[in-house]
């Protein structure tokens, strides 16, 4: 059965550049969204700018320009960026349109006949200079707990405590620097404290719209938290209201008063769709009213569930409409491990990853390698970064197609022979397409590339032990050659179906380079038919280098004197530690010398050890201890990889089958031996107690994202 789905992401704010952090969201719902479209179902994806509020017109005033000529500047600017991701919003939006204020107004006055809307009046700090309220954020002083300097008038960034700003001490607007002073005002707030409101959020937290629950479970139990138990009572109303001048529109009947910001940022979500509804012809109705069969899913940040599972469907319900069926919450992006920082370069912007001509697929694949569909914070660690994209996507994905696009070009003119069915439908199989579909379902696109991931090492050990390359120089061969490079080509084919909603530049390609019609899921499990001519085969993608990343949080280090001298002096620093350092080895040299016990790093160097892949390990006739093993260094010969042989004494612990596409550890530098059975071209390391209590032979692991060919040091 098709599904409708109507999908969103939380709004950006329009006075900032969209970032990496950004990006994890905007990435990821765009990656379900694709994935929805592919299998068949009829999703919409919208967001929008958030363009209200204080901190937007007070940066509209600072750079002497109106909010409106500033949201229009960013609008322009966000949507360059996602676009440059390859994000495809079917609309993207802004907060300040006539679509969302007709939105804002309808929800409002419904709330209001319902009687969930009551005004207040309440004292709040009045900047007297500059003829305004100050919310929070915009007053300074000293924490009421600790007494630190220069706090914020919501909490204290030195102790953690929380309080409101009149109990600061000493309090200053951080517009104009005076004195604020209390003063009363009326304000407009929507009652979640009704009994009406807590029994519909405690339904709503529990709701399982098709069996799947609303909420993810640590979602759920912050919920349980915000609402207490059924006696508590713990929800506030709502200050919905702000007093001119405010960026924002205008509350019916209320002269001088504003929907604060949050009021309309999710309602931004209904007025984004109210305007694709009319310019493409789509039933608004059938979206919001509440009894709508479509489905309502947003993909927030865990910092704004509290707006997103709380006063968003209670004002949704409250309201009039429907309500979402799912809230999917994602944890926050760190850098190396840390907090995104501008002076260490990595608080990195959309902008300068496009800039600097880094492939924004890179990205898309690592985040997807890395999202599971929980709260959890995932980092960005630039090793891993660059391993994991040259490893997975360049190293096992491409390779597959770079390896024997060349065969079916110059040997056949382009035209596909047949497809061995049975190697296609061991490795392609319908269990695995429905293990990555719900994969992608689940939002845990980490298990979903694994998957893809293990289906491409599937794919490569076939063209491994083909070996086109050899048969290419047989001429009795030619049959066999067109059937594994088009069987390959075809399992290359499967792959990116599967990988299309996260590489869909990269997909556009392939869709071209096979002369087709644009993939769909179906295709994964239909091989091309003999005889299909497809069309001259363009590099894909290329490797990361290490100084494309370098370069990125180069450009991103806020002062870039301050990174120079910081440079300066770690260099100093590493100078220093290598003279110490050199210091030590010699004396330790001299030491190892003249004690004979020990050797030296020189010593230990010469062993050229490298990361070897078990390509194949068969059984050798007439030896009861040999297996012969081919191994992947890395080495390459006319542009083809060249194995290496090694005979190992390892059978009585191994089944050699069970040895295939492991990663150990060789010694490369090994003088070649010949043996009876053939050249043993080096020596795979293994950890042997042959006169102790633990008999047996076990090869050595490297931990997992080693890459065959890597020297071990
Ligand atoms: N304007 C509000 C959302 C209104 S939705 C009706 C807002 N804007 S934001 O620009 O600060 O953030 C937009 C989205 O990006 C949020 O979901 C937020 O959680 C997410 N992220 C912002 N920084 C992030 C990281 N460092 N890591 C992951 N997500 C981050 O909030
Ligand atoms: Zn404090």
């Amino acid at each position: 059965m098709k599904r409708t789905l109507l999908v969103t992401s939380a709004l950006p704010y329009a006075n900032g550049a969209i970032h990496l952090g950004h990006l994890v969201e905007y990435i990821q719902t765009d990656i379900w969204v694709r994935f929805q479209k592919l299998i068949g179902n009829n999703a919409t994806y919208v967001c929008a700018d958030d363009t209200h509020g204080t901190p937007i017109m007070l940066r509209a005033e600072k750079e002497g320009i109106t909010p409106e000529a500033l949201i229009a500047r960013v609008h322009q600017e966000h949507l360059r960026d996602f676009t440059g991701f390859n994000i495809a919003f079917d609309l993207y939006h802004s907060t300040h349109s006539d679509e969302n204020r007709e939105c804002a107004e309808t929800i409002y006055r419904n709330l209001r006949d319902a009687g969930l809307i009551e005004t207040r009046e309440i004292e709040q700090y009045y900047d007297e200079e500059k003829g305004m309220f100050l919310p929070d954020r915009f007053i300074k002083g000293e924490c009421p707990k600790c007494g630190a300097a220069d706090q914020y008038g919501d909490n204290c960034e030195s102790c953690g405590a929380a309080y409101t700003p009149s109990e600061l001490k000493n309090p200053r607007s951080a517009v104009s620097g005076s004195v604020p002073v209390l003063k009363p005002s009326q304000h407009y707030f929507f009652k979640l404290s009704d009994a009406r409101c807590q029994q519909f959020l405690r339904d709503f937290t529990r709701s399982a719209p098709d069996g799947i629950p609303v909420l993810q479970h640590e979602a759920a139990n912050k919920m349980q938290e915000w609402l207490g138990t059924p006696g508590e009572n713990k929800l506030s109303d709502w200050d919905i209201s702000r007093d001119a001048p405010y960026f924002g529109f205008a509350i019916p009947d209320a002269p001088g008063k504003y929907f604060y910001v949050w009021l309309d940022a999710p309602i931004g979500y209904m007025g984004a769709f109210k305007a694709l509804a009319k310019k493409e012809g789509l039933d608004f109705d059938a979206y919001w009213k509440p009894d709508a069969k479509t489905e309502l899913i947003h993909f927030i940040g865990k910092d704004i569930l509290y707006f997103h599972a709380l006063f968003w469907p209670a004002m949704l319900h409250e309201g009039g409409f429907r309500v979402p069926t799912r809230i999917c919450a994602h944890g926050f992006l760190t850098v190396d491990g840390a907090k995104m920082s501008k002076s260490r370069g990595t608080f990195i912007t959309a902008e300068s990853y496009l800039q600097q001509k880094l492939n924004p697929e890179w990205l898309r694949y690592y985040f997807a390698s890395k999202l599971n569909g929980t709260m959890e914070d995932i980092d960005l660690n630039l090793d891993d970064f660059i391993a994991k994209v040259n490893s997975d996507l360049v190293g096992k994905y491409v390779n597959i197609a770079s390896r024997c696009a060349g065969f079916i070009k110059k040997q056949f003119e382009g035209t596909l022979g047949e497809t061995d069915r049975a190697v296609f439908d061991r490795i392609v199989t319908d269990e695995a397409l429905a293990e990555v579909a719900a994969a992608m379902e689940a939002r845990d696109s980490a298990r979903a590339m694994r998957q893809i991931m293990h289906l491409a090492d599937e794919a490569n050990l076939y063209v491994n032990d083909k070996q086109p390359w050899l048969l290419a120089k047989d001429p009795e061969q030619r049959d066999q050659l067109h059937i594994v490079a088009t069987t390959a080509l075809n399992l290359f084919r499967s792959l990116s179906v599967l990988l299309k909603p996260v590489l869909p530049a990269v997909a556009s390609q392939i869709e071209s380079f096979f002369n087709g019609a644009p993939l769909t899921w179906a295709d994964a499990r239909q091989p091309l038919p003999a005889g299909h001519r497809i069309n001259d085969y363009a590099h894909l993608m290329n490797r990361i280098e290490r100084p494309m990343v370098d370069a990125l949080i180069a450009a991103n280090a806020e002062s870039l004197q301050a990174t120079e001298t910081s440079k300066a002096e770690k260099a100093n620093d590493k100078k220093k530690e290598q003279k110490a350092d050199k210091a030590v080895d010699q004396k330790q040299d001299s030491k190892a010398a003249t004690e004979g016990a020990h050797i030296s790093i020189d010593d230990f160097t010469k062993v050229d050890l490298r990361i070897a892949k078990i390509i194949n390990a068969e059984h050798v006739e007439g030896a009861d201890k040999l297996i012969r093993l081919q191994l992947d260094i890395g080495e390459t010969e006319n542009g083809q990889p060249k194995f290496r042989q090694v005979f190992a004494g390892i059978k009585s612990a191994y089944d050699p089958a069970l040895l295939i596409g492991r990663l150990t550890v060789m010694v490369a530098n090994l003088a070649p031996r010949k043996m009876k059975f053939g050249l043993s071209e080096g020596m795979v390391l293994a950890a042997s107690d042959t006169e102790g209590n633990h008999p047996g032979l076990y090869i050595l692991s490297p931990d997992s994202g080693a890459q065959a060919g890597m020297r071990v040091k």
